[in-house]
């Protein structure tokens, strides 16, 4: 049985106070829980000290991004080594704000895969279809080659760090959501390929997360889906209520 994940994606926002003051609520309100995991994912000048104030806490702390590189002339970029130096060593990459605003290819991504996994980084990996895709009937195409293009070299013991987000783009921050059966479509086939490349052990064990316009009141009925292992969050991970009440649906789904 996979335990659910639940991780918040703060993207660009939040002010340091803020940000301290969410991660304060939820350190006093989250519980560790044999049903679920939880992480967060603040921005990087906020890692350090909230990795401090979590030492004793079971949230884990994630980067939204990193440099293929360990150490270089690469101005303005975040490396593996160094997050790890600061107690982080999970990464989310592939999120569709970084392959549309930042040009980041399966090619780039892939070399960014490898890199945290020989630093032994678990990796979020996102992928997701586009609006046009879907409606010409693309999707699982799509979906296919994104993973195929940046996981398919990975050996298969390296799937132990690898989780799988499903974030179609038309669903990120509109308000918008995947129906459960249409989420569940897609969790389902992603699982399939997994298995037919890497076999049903490692297709079983892979948390396949959905993520785009998660809230509390559609959090439980995505959960209830059986190929949904839970989700990343972006605007309502902003608002501690709302987090929590999705982490509750989580636990009460697993
Ligand atoms: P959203 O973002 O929940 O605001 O739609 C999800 C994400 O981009 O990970």
């Amino acid at each position: 049985m996979r335990k659910k994940l639940v991780a918040g994606n703060w993207k660009m926002n939040l002010s340091f106070r803020e940000a301290l003051d969410l991660t304060a609520k939820l350190r006093s309100e989250f519980h560790p829980s044999d049903k679920v995991d939880v992480a967060i994912a603040p921005s990087f000048p906020y890692l350090y000290p909230i990795v401090k104030m979590l030492e004793d806490n079971e949230i884990n702390v994630l980067a939204q991004n990193m440099h293929w590189a360990d150490f270089g002339a690469y101005t303005g970029e975040v490396s593996a080594p160094m997050l790890r130096s600061v107690g982080v060593n999970s990464v989310i990459l592939g999120h569709s704000e970084r392959r549309l605003y930042f040009h980041e290819t399966p090619e780039i991504l892939q070399k960014k895969v490898n890199r945290a996994i020989l630093e032994d980084f678990h990796v979020i990996f996102c992928i997701g279809e586009k609006w046009e895709d879907r409606k010409a009937g693309k999707h699982i195409e799509v979906i296919q080659n994104q993973i195929a293009g940046s996981l398919f070299k990975l050996e298969l013991q390296d799937w132990n760090l690898i989780t799988l987000a499903y974030e179609p783009v038309w669903a990120i921050g509109t308000g918008q959501t995947a129906s459960p059966e249409q989420a569940q479509e897609m969790h389902s086939f992603i699982r399939r390929l997994i298995k037919n490349k890497y076999g049903s052990e490692t297709a079983n064990q892979v948390r396949i997360l959905y993520g785009g316009s998660v809230k509390p009141g559609n959090a439980a009925e995505l959960f209830a889906q059986p190929d949904i292992d839970g989700g990343l969050i972006g605007g309502a991970s902003l608002k501690a209520n709302d987090f929590l009440a999705i982490i509750q649906a989580a636990k009460e789904a697993g």
